[in-house]
This record gives C-alpha cells, sequence and structure tokens, in this order.
C-alpha cells in the first residue's frame, strides 16, 4: 500500500487537529503529516496520493502558510496523483467567502491534472457563497470548527469511508 502525504497548516490549530485526528482514524494507512510551513519546496512530489487541508482567512483568502507554499504546486504535475481535500471555515462569520481557500488549492491542482476526489455535500450547511464548489458540492470535506464542531467526528468518519477505496487500489 503506498504511502499517502498529509499537507496542512494552520493558524490556530484547528487544522492541524483534523490532520491529526485523520491519521489516527486511517490508521490502517501509513500517513506522512506536513505542516507546510516546514515543509521542502517539492515535499508533495514523492506521494501519489494526497490528502490537502487548509483553512481560509481574510475574507477568502489563503491560511498565510499556504499563502507562501502555493507557488511551489505551479511546478508540479498532478496527473498521477490522487488528492482528497478537506477545508476549516465559518460559515456564519463569513457565509459570502466559506472555505473559499480550498477552491483556490481545488482550481490550482485541478489546472495541473490532479484526479481530486471527495467531494461532499452542502447539506447541513448554511452559508451564501462559496469558491470551494464544483456541480453544487463541496470539493473536499467540509469542517466549521467555529459554529459545527460538534458534527465534525461523525463527518469525519463518513468521509474516511468515501475516499478510502480510492486510496487502497
Ligand atoms: C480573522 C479571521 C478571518 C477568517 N476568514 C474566513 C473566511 O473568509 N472564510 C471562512 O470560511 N472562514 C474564515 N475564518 C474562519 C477560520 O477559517 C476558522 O476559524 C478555522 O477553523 C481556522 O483554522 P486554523 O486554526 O487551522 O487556521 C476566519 C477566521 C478569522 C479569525
Amino acid at each position: 500500500m503506498s504511502k499517502i502525504g498529509l499537507f496542512y497548516a494552520s493558524s490556530t490549530g484547528n487544522t492541524e487537529k483534523i490532520a491529526q485526528l485523520i491519521k489516527e482514524k486511517m490508521s490502517n494507512n501509513e500517513i506522512d503529516l506536513h505542516d507546510v510551513a516546514e515543509a521542502v519546496d517539492n515535499a508533495m512530489e514523492k506521494y501519489d496520493l494526497i490528502i490537502i487541508g487548509v483553512s481560509t482567512w481574510g475574507e477568502g483568502e489563503l491560511q498565510d502558510d499556504w499563502e507562501d507554499y502555493i507557488h511551489n504546486l505551479d511546478s508540479m504535475n498532478f496527473s498521477q496523483k490522487t488528492v482528497a481535500m478537506f477545508g476549516l471555515g465559518d460559515q456564519e462569520e463569513y457565509c459570502d467567502n466559506f472555505l473559499d481557500a480550498m477552491g483556490t488549492i481545488y482550481y490550482k491542482i485541478l489546472e495541473h491534472g490532479a484526479n481530486v476526489i471527495g467531494a461532499w455535500s452542502t447539506d447541513g450547511y448554511d452559508f451564501d457563497e462559496s469558491t470551494a464548489l464544483n456541480n453544487c458540492e463541496f470539493v473536499g470535506l467540509a469542517l466549521d470548527e467555529d459554529n459545527q464542531f460538534d458534527l465534525t467526528n461523525e463527518r469525519v468518519d463518513r468521509w474516511i469511508e468515501q475516499i478510502t477505496p480510492y486510496f487502497n487500489k
């Protein structure tokens, strides 16, 4: 079974906590955690199976460490890579930009040939606008630790069930 590279960054610790939770719950897979604040430029290249975790800051902006790191994705060929994404945001305070950073990374890696899996229904969320949508679904797992932390554990479990078959091929 191939190793999975999980790449995340986190300003207040929320995304980091979810990255660790996913690693714990996917204990049948070998997962390397990489905080992009410390990752080398080409760290993603050695993985064919990738999970990306990103929170949204400002008004629809990438979290700072992702902002510094994202240019590295431009020189990468994702055509052999399967990628699942999870995003953290606040659907109440930032209802016009909910999870936009997940959309920013999604459209970037799509442009570079990634096979992105793990789309997620918008049922159960209340927001006005998000760029993290494709065909009326979120492009990855949507998490809101600010307003719906009590739903996170169950959402992560269901999402892992959904993506695991693609990662165990
Ligand atoms: C100043 C500030 C700006 C934010 N901007 C957004 C935003 O535009 N969209 C969104 O969905 N969430 C936004 N959030 C919510 C964060 O993404 C959320 O709290 C997240 O869990 C933080 O994760 P982290 O600690 O891993 O960075 C913002 C939070 C703060 C404090």
